[in-house]
């Protein structure tokens, strides 16, 4: 019996291992593909793309959070010429390189070439000139750069804005102190709350927050700062020249005619709040920041979606665990001839071990990031996660359900003519699940509240919808609120609804 219940369990595992292979080499065939052009003959450019940078890429408050801007505007230009569909993934912005040529095509997110990135990926050629300049509040002025000692800095993380300060800091001026943001709008408040002193960031982006924040800030050209001329460009996978040239005729084609100068009118030339004297007024009441969070635009939908995405990824994540937390569970007790824990059984402690004791988000970006490198179902690999995670946990809570069933029991049944097999299965396992429910279902309601990081991987749940819902509304309080009561309404329905039941099980 014993034999059998090992041969069982290597099995699984030599399964679980050929499917993890198996994904990874799917993986490296589809990157040779793009390389031949495989997304071409599907038709679509999956194009990457960090929508926080307004008026080059951003979402529409008023278009239920469509992305727009002067780039999406060029690349649909030209895919069309490609004949070709565009699908536009919004991603943090130091995740879009590493993501080309995997889960994305090509990027265009305001991009400067530098050298260090032309390492890694290859650059058409520029589609627009920027330059860096500085927000600061309105007291505070920068002359030249030494005026920046001393102050806290706020850049974009992984941009361009934020190397240059980190070497600022690193040769020149030791004082400043850098904190790194995902995004700008929040970056802004952040300055207008004081809790930064100034941003350091592209001259037409700063343009657009200036205008956003209009009376509070000072806008001051990066001249000061001696920054050199930036070029924006689309970076694509190495090596990949036919698509390059292909690429660059099109965009020189676009710049030299009209097209491009519409583009500018309609998104670059913007006056400065400031030259034009409009007066901003607003009406802050709860009813209103509450009206406005959740009424206007249909923001409620925003919520809505968030809670599907957050439920999926929770309930398939907690269905995946539980089994194969009954696995390991059952993996960490067998044991050899003699009485000791199995090589299995050391293997399934191990996995526990290493789970329990690194933290989910890490784990999650190593699914994401690494071994599901070229798939593109940001949920599935969530669930994934998730549910490799929680199954160390569960796995933990079914084994000390073993244990605490009698050895009376067990002797019982075997008594009764039950192999050492049929005793796990038929009574020990039953009974120790239903003595683990009350501990399992709060592991299912840890597991709902963790979720709330997915948006690290593009996701768009319940905590994501409201950093949207606050990005596009310019309100905190409310947007954040109201995702927390909603987590709340969630888990204690759920664990009402569990009591219930047990207590009918009873
Ligand atoms: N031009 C800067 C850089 O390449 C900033 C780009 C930021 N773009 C964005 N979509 N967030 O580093």
């Amino acid at each position: 019996m014993h034999k059998k219940i090992n041969k069982i369990l290597l099995t699984l595992i030599a399964s679980i291992v050929f499917i993890l292979t198996f994904s990874l080499t799917c993986g490296a065939k589809s990157n040779e593909e793009i390389k031949s052009f495989k997304t071409l003959e599907k038709g679509v450019l999956t194009v990457g793309t960090n929508a926080t940078f307004p008026p080059f890429e951003f979402k529409d408050k008023d278009e239920d959070q469509e992305i727009k801007g002067f780039d999406v505007d060029l690349i649909n230009k030209i895919a069309k010429k490609l004949n070709l569909k565009v699908n536009i993934v919004d991603m943090p912005f130091e995740g879009l390189l590493p993501a080309l040529g995997n889960k994305i095509d090509l990027v265009i997110a305001g991009l400067t070439k530098t050298e260090e990135r032309e390492k890694i990926v290859d650059f058409t050629k520029p589609y627009f000139y920027g330059k860096q300049s500085i927000l600061t509040l309105k007291n505070v002025n920068i002359k030249q750069k030494e005026d920046l000692n001393n102050l806290t800095i706020a850049t974009q993380i992984g941009t361009t804005a934020n190397e240059f300060v980190k070497k600022l800091q690193e040769e020149e001026l030791n004082n400043i102190k850098i904190k790194e943001y995902d995004e700008y709008d929040i970056m802004t408040q952040d300055l207008v709350r004081k809790r930064v002193d100034c941003v350091v960031l592209d001259d037409i982006v700063a343009k657009n927050q200036f205008n956003k924040h209009f009376p509070e800030l000072n806008l001051t050209q990066g001249s000061v700062l001696n920054c050199p001329t930036e070029n924006y460009c689309i970076a694509l996978p190495k090596g990949n020249e036919k698509l390059l040239s292909s690429v660059d005729e099109i965009l020189n084609d676009i710049i030299n005619s009209k097209e491009y100068t519409e583009l500018q009118e309609k998104y670059i030339n913007i006056k400065l709040k400031s030259e034009e004297n409009e007066e901003t007024k607003s009406n802050n009441s709860i009813v209103n920041q509450f009206l406005t969070t959740l009424v206007e635009k249909e923001r409620y939908k925003l919520y809505l979606k968030g809670i599907t995405t957050t439920l999926v990824i929770s309930v398939f994540a907690a269905l995946l665990g539980f089994f194969l937390g009954i696995v390991l569970a059952v993996l960490k007790l067998t044991k050899n001839k003699n009485g000791k824990r199995s090589l299995i059984g050391k293997i399934a402690n191990f996995y526990i071990n290493i789970v329990r004791g690194t933290p989910i988000l890490l784990q999650l970006l190593i699914m994401w990031l690494v071994v599901f490198k070229n798939f593109k179902n940001g949920v599935f690999v969530a669930i994934v996660a998730f549910g490799l995670n929680s199954a160390a946990y569960v796995a933990e809570i079914i084994r000390s359900g073993i244990n605490s069933v009698g050895v009376g029991q067990k002797e019982a049944a075997e008594s009764l003519g039950f192999g050492k097999f049929g005793v796990m299965f038929y009574i020990v396992l039953p009974q120790s699940i239903k003595n683990s429910i009350p501990s399992l279902c709060n592991e299912f309601i840890s597991l709902i509240k963790e979720t709330a990081i997915v948006g690290y991987v593009a996701l768009n749940d319940l905590t994501r919808a409201a950093f949207s819902i606050s990005a596009a509304s310019y309100q905190t309080f409310m947007p954040l609120i109201i995702a927390a009561l909603i987590y709340y309404i969630i888990t204690k329905t759920i664990s009402f609804i569990l009591e219930k039941a047990m207590k009918r099980m009873n």
